[in-house]
């Protein structure tokens, strides 16, 4: 795969290397929005059956990303914490019960935990990462097995941590949930788009994804997948659209008592977004022609000058076969200040995080070797 920056609009000298923090736009995905938005001047032309297709055809886009067969299976989401407070509402948990999640992930992906125990009695059970880095990866999956008990009834995480970008073996993950009877959820934002996903393999029961990072969309839209379990659930919400016959908006109150198929329940009320939904389309289109495979290879490609220069120097990078290649920390060696760091890359117009104690690189297609060579510059150990 080529450099991509040309489908971008980002300013020539600024290197951003903060996908995780926020995707830049696509050129065409913004023009997807401007004409969402003029469309509405003229409300006439938009019909009932826009309400239905273009939501239609955007889950068959996803499916094929993340590999199902049942585009009724997703739904929109304005946020991860909506996604996951649809898993919550249909989860039954007593006391003693357990909750898994891995330390420090990204609250939307916490607090909901955190209150389902406090009101059941059951307790979140919040996997650490080893102290040592020696075989940090690892060594936090082997915890995260062993975790894994009879009591456990949910196992909630990324597929990559949000700070470090620590993969976890989801596979192993689900075997074992399987083991025990639990439900594994998965919070696919800092992965899905730019890392392959295939709910065939996986079977999470659930996978949600905010739209604004890997998957390039805008903010406020993201996907959810809820699988068989979630058949029969309680949405969080009531809305006129998810209920079976809304094509018929003559018929609206005649009330039915039926849900829409598949997990359409779950979807957010106004889902119909006629600036959003293209843009997340377009999108999409772009993300599948790509394919997260050649995305990984990519960032794995234009990133290994730098990481190799970082390690010499006596900073920290979660080893390649434990981490994703797209998003990773950087921890400084003793003796070098977060603050300072922050400062340099700053004044060299360098975008990236700073999570907990590391530094949170996050490539993508638009950038190249030259983007990292900057990093490495700034920071001063050549
Ligand atoms: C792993 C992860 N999940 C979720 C989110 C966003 O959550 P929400 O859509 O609830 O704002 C982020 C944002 O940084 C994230 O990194």
């Amino acid at each position: 795969m080529q450099n991509q920056r040309a489908k971008f609009s980002i300013p020539r000298d600024v290197t951003y290397l903060n996908c995780a923090y926020m995707s830049p736009l696509m050129k065409s995905v913004e023009r997807a929005g401007i004409a969402g938005i003029q469309r509405k001047r003229n409300p006439f032309t938009i019909s009932p059956d826009d309400f239905f297709h273009e939501a239609e055809t955007l889950r068959k886009e996803f499916a094929k990303l993340i590999n199902i067969q049942e585009p009724r299976r997703i739904v929109m989401v304005p946020s991860v914490s909506y996604g996951i407070a649809n898993v919550a509402k249909n989860v039954l948990l007593a006391n003693g019960d357990k909750i898994i999640i891995a330390a420090e992930q990204f609250p939307s992906n916490y607090y909901p935990w955190h209150r389902l125990t406090q009101e059941t009695g059951s307790t979140l059970h919040v996997v650490a990462a080893p102290d040592s880095l020696e075989s940090r990866g690892r060594k936090w999956n082997e915890r995260i097995l062993d975790a894994i008990d009879a009591r456990t009834r949910i196992v909630s995480l990324g597929h990559v941590h949000w700070a470090d970008g620590t993969r976890f073996d989801l596979a192993q993950i689900r075997k074992r949930t399987r083991d025990v009877g639990a439900l594994l959820i998965i919070d696919g934002t800092q992965s899905v788009g730019a890392l392959p996903f295939d709910v065939k393999q996986i079977q999470p029961d659930a996978l949600v994804c905010g739209g604004y990072k890997w998957l390039m969309g805008p903010y406020s839209i993201g996907l959810a997948y809820y699988g068989p379990y979630f058949d029969n659930g309680k949405p969080v919400e009531e809305n006129w659209i998810n209920r079976r016959n809304s094509e018929n908006f003559t018929q609206l109150v005649n009330y039915q008592e039926d849900y829409q198929s598949g997990s359409l329940r779950y979807e957010v009320g106004e889902h119909s977004n006629f600036i959003l939904v293209p843009m997340m389309q377009e999108a999409l289109e772009q993300i599948n022609r790509w394919k997260p495979v050649n995305i990984q290879s990519y960032c794995e490609k234009i990133s290994q000058p730098a990481i190799k220069k970082l390690r010499a120097a006596g900073f920290w990078i979660e080893e390649e076969n434990q981490r994703g290649h797209h998003l990773f920390g950087v921890r400084f060696p003793k003796g070098v200040s977060l603050d300072v760091v922050r400062e340099k890359v700053r004044k060299k117009k360098i975008s990236v995080s700073f999570r907990g104690d590391s530094m949170r690189v996050a490539c993508h297609v638009f950038n190249d070797v030259k983007d990292f060579e900057r990093l490495v510059n700034a920071l001063e150990i050549n």
